[in-house]
């Protein structure tokens, strides 16, 4: 039921409509793992599961073409339900963005998807939707650091930010210098 490692690969070489984009997409795909296996220790999650939904958290984003950014998670979901994987992967596209959407974020900033709630339900969803946090895709790609990205989800309200510094309570923030050494990124 989880896909191995070779098959999202395949998934994302299938799905990436250019070279450039598979890498940029499938090397955050990775970041974000490494970034989520870092708080896997001492916790009662599947690790596999982890791995698999960091993997194809994003695959949405060689679908959202020239429609709204923040359709990636619902085509990611889709995409890996016309694949024929199983909800509880294709939920990790579809519920990893921000801290969590509900349905009043949708109704009020008027966003391009479902009215419906998208927050993580599973330890392991929580884990990709914190994880992925670290990390932009922005040119060139740069890691966060959890202050940074606290400042800048505040923008959304105080509830958001709430939500974000309980999460680094309970988490911790994950360490950047082997990723930033490996990738040559900067951390802001
Ligand atoms: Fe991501």
């Amino acid at each position: 039921m989880i896909p191995t490692e070779r098959e999202i690969l395949a998934v994302h070489k299938d799905a990436a409509p250019s070279r450039e984009a598979f890498e940029l997409v499938y090397e955050h795909c990775q970041i974000v793992w490494s970034v989520a296996s870092q708080f896997l220790t001492g916790l009662d999650v599947d690790g596999d599961l982890v791995r698999a939904g960091a993997l194809l958290h994003d695959v949405g984003v060689y679908r959202v073409g020239t429609t709204a950014y923040i359709r990636h998670g619902v085509l990611g979901h889709e995409l890996l339900a016309g694949l024929g994987f199983s909800e509880p992967i294709c939920r990790f596209a579809s519920h990893h963005t921000g801290v969590g959407l509900t349905r009043d974020d949708v109704l009020q900033q008027e966003l391009p998807i479902p009215v419906a709630d998208y927050l993580p339900e599973t330890r392991e969803e929580e884990l990709v939707l914190y994880a992925d946090k670290f990390h932009s895709k922005r040119t060139p790609p740069v890691f966060l650091s959890g202050d940074t990205y606290e400042a800048t989800v505040a923008r959304w309200g105080a509830d958001k930010a709430g939500i974000f510094a309980d999460l680094r309570r309970r988490y911790g923030d994950p360490v950047l210098d082997a990723l930033t050494a490996k990738t040559g990124y900067a951390v802001i």
